[in-house]
């Protein structure tokens, strides 16, 4: 069993509750289409996701993470799975959100094409991660390092490079001096 599916029942008690207020300006959401909630856990970010956009569906490889959503509400929609290899259609989805989670990935690449491929034309993926390159990250990096979680994290620069190797129309903000919100959008 991973870490995350050992520590799920405790982990909004660890980590806080998601400050959506704070970044709601940084990125777009289409009300009118579905939101994919990558590895979106304990749907701690979902709950403001639903209520933007279509729905929201919550997709984590952790089923005990995945079964915590219910303390929020018990009507999400939630698949488990790995973001490697995508369970959904090609061209089915609108917008993928993807919340401090692409540095636990182990295969960002490949998770970057499965977004791209389910990604409807001018759809978007939006990921807020935090800046390898700020200096107080990296008490953040050695605790990772020390919880063995085999992180990778990234710069913007370098998520934007990533991302336009695979074609996809890249900005960022920085919602502070520690984070990046990145939007993609498929062309
Ligand atoms: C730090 S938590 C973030 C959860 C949620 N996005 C949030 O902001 O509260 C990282 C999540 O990513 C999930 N995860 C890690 N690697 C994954 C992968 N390859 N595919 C799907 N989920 C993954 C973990 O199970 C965990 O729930």
């Amino acid at each position: 069993m991973d870490l995350f599916s050992r520590i799920a029942s405790r982990y909004e008690n660890i980590v806080g509750s998601f400050d959506y207020e704070k970044l709601r300006d940084f990125f777009p959401v289409n009300p009118e289409e579905i939101i994919l909630d990558l590895g979106g856990g304990t749907g701690r970010v979902a709950i403001f996701l639903k209520e933007e956009a279509n729905d929201c569906l919550i997709f984590d490889r952790s089923f005990e993470m995945l079964q915590q959503s219910r303390n929020h509400r018990n009507d999400f929609l939630l698949v488990q799975g790995k973001s490697e290899s995508l369970p959904f259609r090609k061209n089915s989805i609108g917008q993928i959100f993807i919340n401090d989670t692409l540095h636990h990935v182990q295969n960002q690449e490949k998770t970057l094409n499965e977004c791209n491929a389910i990604l409807l034309k001018q759809g978007q993926v939006i990921i807020r991660e935090f800046d390898r390159k700020y200096f107080w990250n990296l008490l953040l990096i050695l605790f990772e390092k020390i919880m063995r979680f085999k992180s990778k994290f990234h710069s913007p620069k370098e998520l934007q490079k990533l991302c336009e190797e695979i074609n996809l129309e890249v900005y960022y903000r920085r919602p502070s001096k520690a984070t990046f919100v990145l939007v993609g959008l498929k062309k």
